[in-house]
């Protein structure tokens, strides 16, 4: 059994990935922690736990999941790891430096580590036809559309995904004509990952009725294509979840997009 600690554990994701745990014969659910609930008996004889480095030292969980919220995960996400503690992150809102310093992190400590901002099949797939029609098109943007309670802007996907493309495309946005922005912010936020001079536009959606949406449109002469993910319930996220738990159970590499261990 795999002793696994869920933290974020009251929110919105957090609750699925307790159930999924619970029900997981492979997995045990040794500690749940949240800021909210605090010491209620929610989830059997576990309850929430509001100090990570103390339901750490006292649960000795082998993986630690972190659904949590940007503003935290970056000193979360060094709690688990410097306490050899390994770690699956979903919060999303990590900047890129942030990651590389994780990456030294889970070297120095030898404990694995993955960073997925999607962990639901269909996106990791819509990012990764994405990377692969990035080298046939010099034009792309990205609309992810999300709940109204998401608190970073844009998304991890929509960032993970202009990565993805400008690794195989230095050049897009080629051509177009000079912009001005009558009103600021009409044209979305501009991906550039300073290697190359190519940039992606990516525009936010916040409003009740989404829960995770992504579509990356690519342009050319005469002809556009969308490739489109839609996320109809929290549960699909789930799959990747448990593999990534089960995967870094096992391994002590870092990895950052769930595509690596499909
Ligand atoms: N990787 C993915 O596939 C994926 C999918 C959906 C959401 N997300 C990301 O996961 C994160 C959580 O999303 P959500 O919709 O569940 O949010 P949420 O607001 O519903 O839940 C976050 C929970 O974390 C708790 N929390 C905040 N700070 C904490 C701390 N320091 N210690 C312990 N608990 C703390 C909050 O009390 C809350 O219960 C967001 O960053 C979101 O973008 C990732």
């Amino acid at each position: 059994m795999i002793r696994t600690g869920v933290v974020g554990a009251m929110g919105k994701m957090g609750q699925e990935v307790v159930k999924t745990v619970i029900s997981d014969p492979e997995l045990e659910l040794v500690c749940a922690v949240d800021k909210f609930e605090t010491g209620k008996n929610v989830y059997g004889n576990v309850n929430i736990e509001s100090d990570i480095l103390k339901a750490i030292e006292i649960n000795k969980p082998d993986v630690v999941v972190d659904f949590t919220q940007p503003s935290v995960i970056f000193e979360n996400a060094k709690i688990y790891l410097k306490n050899k503690v390994k770690t699956v992150i979903g919060t999303t809102g990590l900047s890129s430096d942030q990651i590389s310093e994780l990456k030294e992190l889970s070297k120095k400590y030898d404990t694995g580590c993955l960073i997925a901002p999607n962990f639901a099949l269909g996106a990791v797939l819509m990012m990764m036809f994405s990377k692969m029609a990035a080298k046939y098109f010099n034009n792309a943007e990205i609309i992810e559309l999300h709940h109204n309670q998401k608190k970073d802007a844009p998304s991890g996907t929509a960032i993970k995904t202009a990565e993805m493309m400008a690794e195989i495309n230095p050049d897009f946005k080629q051509k177009n004509a000079p912009e001005t922005e009558i009103i600021k912010g009409a044209r979305g936020a501009e991906y550039n990952n300073t290697k190359n001079e190519g940039k992606i536009n990516i525009h936010s959606i916040r409003m009740p009725g989404f829960i995770a949406s992504q579509e990356v449109i690519f342009g050319a002469n005469g002809q556009t294509l969308t490739i489109r993910h839609d996320t109809q319930n929290r549960e699909c996220f789930m799959s990747g979840v448990t593999l990534g738990i089960k995967h870094v159970y096992k391994n002590n590499d870092f990895i950052f997009g769930l595509e690596n261990i499909l």
